[in-house]
């Protein structure tokens, strides 16, 4: 794509316009293609209230907080000392805010905050160290400069690496290493932690890291989609053969199913492998779930927990899904040249800006309400989570201010 092309589908207005100059819309990113686009100027001004609404919100919340948001219980945030998975996007929140505001205060805190995570780093238990490590040090690093930050972001990676499993090429999900309990599970939220992998390979120059990245994203392309697009949130494979065993799942309805927060771990994770390793398979992976999360979405423009659950298209909403899903669609518009993406990404961040955001209430802590965090156990049904938070604002600001996203998160392509 062009730079002029490229700039062009980096705003909103450029988006509208884009549709009548560019090639035509996916025929199959039907449910984005099906509504006619918003006033392009209304819908900036809608997300730029979001924005500000969430940089009031956090400068009333984010002084008394002095450990990691997990989930909110009566619109309060209920916290974890150690960041659980989630640690990472307190900090990550707190840079975005700093972004759209200027505000130095958030640039403390989100310094602060990211400190905390520092005994992760060497954490070989879990998967999650993308999730923990690349919106808190990653950006910390690019916003920064300091190195402390890169090469405890490079740390957490050697401890992610660990988990990569030769004989199945995947990265196991979860447990410890001497754990054989969920050896060979594989999940799709995974996809989201290969950047800080690609990451560490970009600042070291070893090739092992992007390496088991890109393996497990090409294992996870083959054993997840299924024909129509859609992907169970779990695949489990023998531990000791990488034999494939099939597919599962934990937060989603059913093995058969499609957990809808997964699908846009997917689109997300799928594309950014793309701009990392320039493999056309994850573009075109990338886009096979997004046209199966596109053409599931209700007419609300805000995803159900999971796009086949049978109570569906009645059923709970996970907003957080819609925020994930926005922010692959973004990227996704850029690096397939298809203006329906991001007129897509656009009206789900106006559904999650209109219908979605605790403006009305005087209780909450958190900035956008309706996620959903594990269904099936009861637990965490149309609440915060801090992700939801991060990734509307990630969203948000991809739209309003692509080029500070940009310098936070590295948007460039190889
Ligand atoms: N990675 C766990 C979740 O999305 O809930």
């Amino acid at each position: 794509m062009s730079i002029s092309r490229r700039h062009l589908l980096t705003t909103a207005a450029g988006a509208a316009a884009a549709t009548t100059v560019l090639a035509p819309s996916a025929p199959s990113a039907q449910a984005a293609s099906s509504v006619p686009a918003a006033d392009p100027a209304e819908t900036l001004q809608t997300l730029r209230a979001a924005a500000d609404y969430a940089v009031t919100k956090l400068r009333a919340v984010a002084p008394g907080v002095t450990s990691f948001p997990v989930i909110t219980k009566a619109e309060k945030w209920t916290y974890s000392d150690n960041g659980d998975w989630v640690g990472g996007f307190w900090p990550g929140t707190l840079w975005m805010a700093w972004l759209h505001s200027g505000d130095a205060r958030f640039r403390s805190l989100a310094l602060a905050a990211a400190d905390r995570l520092a005994p992760r780093r060497t954490d070989t238990t879990t998967h999650d160290l993308g999730f923990l490590f690349y919106p808190s040090w990653v950006t910390a690093w690019r916003l920064t400069g300091d190195p402390k930050w890169r090469d405890g972001a490079v740390q957490a990676a050697s401890s992610l690496v660990k988990r990569y499993n030769s004989a199945g090429r995947f990265i196991r999900a979860w447990g410890a290493l001497n754990d054989t309990a969920n050896a060979g599970r594989v999940i799709m939220d995974t996809m989201m932690n290969l950047d800080l992998l690609a990451f560490a390979t970009e600042q070291t120059g070893d090739p092992r890291y992007l390496d088991a990245a890109t393996a497990h994203a090409r294992t996870a392309q083959r054993y997840f989609p299924r024909p129509d697009g859609s992907t169970p949130h779990v695949y489990d494979f023998d531990p000791a053969t990488g034999a494939p065993v099939g597919p599962g799942t934990v937060q989603g309805y059913s093995p058969a199913s499609c957990w809808s927060r997964g699908q846009s771990w997917g689109v997300y994770g799928f594309t950014t492998m793309h701009r990392r390793t320039g493999d056309a398979q994850f573009l075109s992976t990338a886009t096979k779930l997004a046209d199966y999360a596109l053409g599931a979405l209700t007419p609300d423009n805000v995803p159900g927990w999971d796009y086949l659950a049978p109570q569906q298209p009645y059923d709970v909403k996970d907003s957080s899904a819609g925020a994930v899903l926005a922010c692959g669609l973004l990227d996704l518009a850029a690096a397939t040249g298809r203006p329906s993406y991001r007129e897509a990404a656009l009206r789900i961040l106006t559904a999650l800006a209109t219908t979605c955001l605790t403006t009305r209430s005087t209780r909450a802590q958190a900035v956008l309400a309706r996620a959903t965090r594990n269904r099936p156990a009861e637990d965490g049904v149309e609440v915060s989570v801090p992700y939801g938070d991060y990734y509307l604002l990630e969203g948000i600001l991809r739209v309003l201010r692509p080029d500070d996203v940009d310098r936070a998160i590295d948007l460039s392509s190889v």
